[in-house]
């Protein structure tokens, strides 16, 4: 593979339907979702989602609507308030978008969004995004496995891990000035981890583009681990022989490891892991080994304590 793939190779971007038309194609109602605070503190019961699309993941759970997905959002770099980041959002550029790869690997390059998604195309994973605040949510992304672009740039034998890097855009992205996070936020894996073909670049939901709030130009979606991990708005993903360091593990290294599995019997030191609310629901439910993927990820695991390696 050429190290650059060059613009002119770029496909037209198929017609996006805007946001409303796609609601309406899709028969939801727009607005009227009310949504369910975070679970941690105890919040009162929400109300229950907006009618749903009729997807669900593997287990049967329903999807949660486009409305809630995209307006409970966990995003530092635009707020720390879930329900504010897709205004404060609204206008972040996320075309064109691009992607440099890097480190241990014997084809690096720097890829158009438009390139990766025409040499790797995306296929729909309906998945369960499980945060460590303890809510939960079904989505339905469009995307491609990580493994398919880490094969196309082959990684070399001494890469062991892959670390993520968030774009860095201050001008833009107003929790930025904030000065007490290490930013850009970054994230890791280790390569078996990323090679897994549940681990997934993120460039789409429900059908249509990847709006910014939920990660846009693309994110890395783990979903056997907890939100964290799922890094938005990657712009750098680099192979290393060193576990990479991580926003989260950086500023709270007791509360956030750099395995965050999903675990009933491990707690957060503040709150307990065992039980989650998926919002749009009721009454909350319990917390699932590795988010429900155990019987996919759980031989990635068979030699350590997972106590320990939290
Ligand atoms: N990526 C970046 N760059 N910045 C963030 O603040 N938050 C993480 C993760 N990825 C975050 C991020 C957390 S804590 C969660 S739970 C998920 O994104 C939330 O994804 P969602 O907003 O699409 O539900």
């Amino acid at each position: 593979m050429s190290a650059k793939i060059p613009s002119s190779e770029i496909t037209p971007k198929h017609a996006y339907l805007t946001r409303r038309d796609f609601m309406k194609a899709a028969g939801l109602a727009a607005g009227g979702a009310i949504l369910a605070a975070c679970a941690t503190p105890p919040a009162p019961t929400p109300a229950p989602s907006n009618p749903q699309s009729g997807k669900t993941d593997e287990r049967g759970d329903p999807a949660n609507t486009y409305e809630d997905i995209t307006n409970y959002n966990n995003y530092y770099e635009f707020t720390t308030d879930k329900e504010g980041v897709a205004r404060l959002s609204q206008n972040f550029p996320t075309d064109p978008w691009q992607v440099e790869v890097t480190g241990m690997v014997r084809n690096p390059g720097t890829f158009g969004l438009e390139d990766l998604i025409k040499a790797h195309p995306p296929q729909e994973r309906i998945y369960r995004l499980r945060c460590v605040e303890a809510w939960s949510m079904v989505i339905p992304w469009q995307g491609f496995p990580l493994a398919s672009l880490l094969r196309a740039v082959e990684p070399t034998s001494a890469a062991k891990y892959v670390r993520f890097q968030s774009i860095y855009q201050p001008q833009n992205m107003p929790g930025q000035k904030e000065p007490w996070y290490p930013w850009p936020y970054q994230e890791g894996l280790r390569l078996d981890e990323a090679m897994h073909d549940l681990t997934l670049l993120a460039t789409g939901l429900y059908g249509g583009e990847l709006p910014a709030q939920s990660g846009g130009g693309i994110r890395l979606v783990v979903p056997w681990k907890y939100g964290f991990k799922s890094i938005k708005a990657i712009v750098k993903i680099e192979l290393t022989d060193q576990q990479p360091q991580t926003l989260w593990n950086e500023i709270a290294p007791h509360e956030y490891g750099f395995y965050a599995n999903v675990n009933p019997a491990v707690d957060h030191p503040r709150w307990s892991q065992a039980t989650e609310r998926r919002i749009g629901e009721f009454s909350r439910r319990d917390t699932l080994l590795f988010n429900g993927y155990a019987e996919e990820v759980s031989h990635l695991y068979a030699d350590m304590d997972l106590t320990q390696n939290y």
